[in-house]
């Protein structure tokens, strides 16, 4: 056999194993309409809002309201009910990150805020400072909100966005991942994620609850 046959056996690499390293989670998860749970929330914010006379503080919002961040310490049912779901779905993740064994040690601190938004108002680009995941439930959203998909969509980059700098074939870099909010859909996703919230251009209301959660294994 010539150098050269022998070198065409060598440069057989279809037995390369390749792997995914680093990950990013996105949960999503839709909690059903239990006993009409959703308006019940959405009466909670507005009354909220009502007794605020709709102020707040600026954070990532331009326009829009949003309440104190203390939401958790309510005693009302259906703010306890939606803060069971948001540890429920921490639960979830941990076991299927972790293990279902060290999800039963999981321990867990939710600050817990709603927000509402109305025509034209959106949220800038932002991270989440001092806690593990943002949590986020829909309860309600506007009918329609025209033909731009991005029109009260919640928009998470990449990020790693400097690796699109070099071309790499067959990878993509710098994307974004567009979700599209609908009554009872939470969604998940580590607090060091850069995220914004579009504006939409149709009349309605989209009423959302946001969280920081801490969490860690006892
Ligand atoms: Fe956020």
């Amino acid at each position: 056999m010539t150098v050269l046959e022998q070198e065409k056996t060598v440069l057989d690499a279809s037995s390369a194993r390749m792997e995914t390293i680093f990950p990013t989670y996105l949960v999503t998860h839709h909690w059903p309409n239990v006993d009409g749970l959703d308006a019940r929330l959405c009466a909670y914010a507005k009354a909220e809002m009502a007794r605020t006379d709709g102020l707040c503080s600026t954070t990532t919002n331009v326009g829009g309201w949003h309440s104190p961040k203390s939401l958790g310490t309510s005693s009302n049912p259906d703010i306890q009910a939606l803060l069971r779901r948001f540890e429920s779905l921490v639960f979830e993740t941990t076991a299927r990150t972790a293990s279902p064994d060290n999800a039963k040690r999981l321990e867990t601190r939710i600050d817990m805020w709603c927000n509402v938004n109305g025509i034209q108002d959106y949220n800038e680009p932002h991270i989440h400072r001092d806690c593990t995941w943002v949590g986020v439930y829909y309860a309600e959203v506007p009918e329609d909100t025209g033909p731009d998909p991005r029109a009260g969509a919640l928009e998470v980059f990449d990020p790693r966005p400097a690796a699109a700098l070099v071309p790499t074939p067959g990878m993509e870099f710098d994307l974004t991942r567009l979700v599209v909010p609908q009554p009872g859909l939470m969604v998940l996703f580590p607090s060091w994620l850069t995220h914004m919230v579009h504006p939409f251009r149709t009349q309605g209301r989209r009423i959302s609850f946001a969280s920081n959660i801490k969490a860690r294994l006892a």
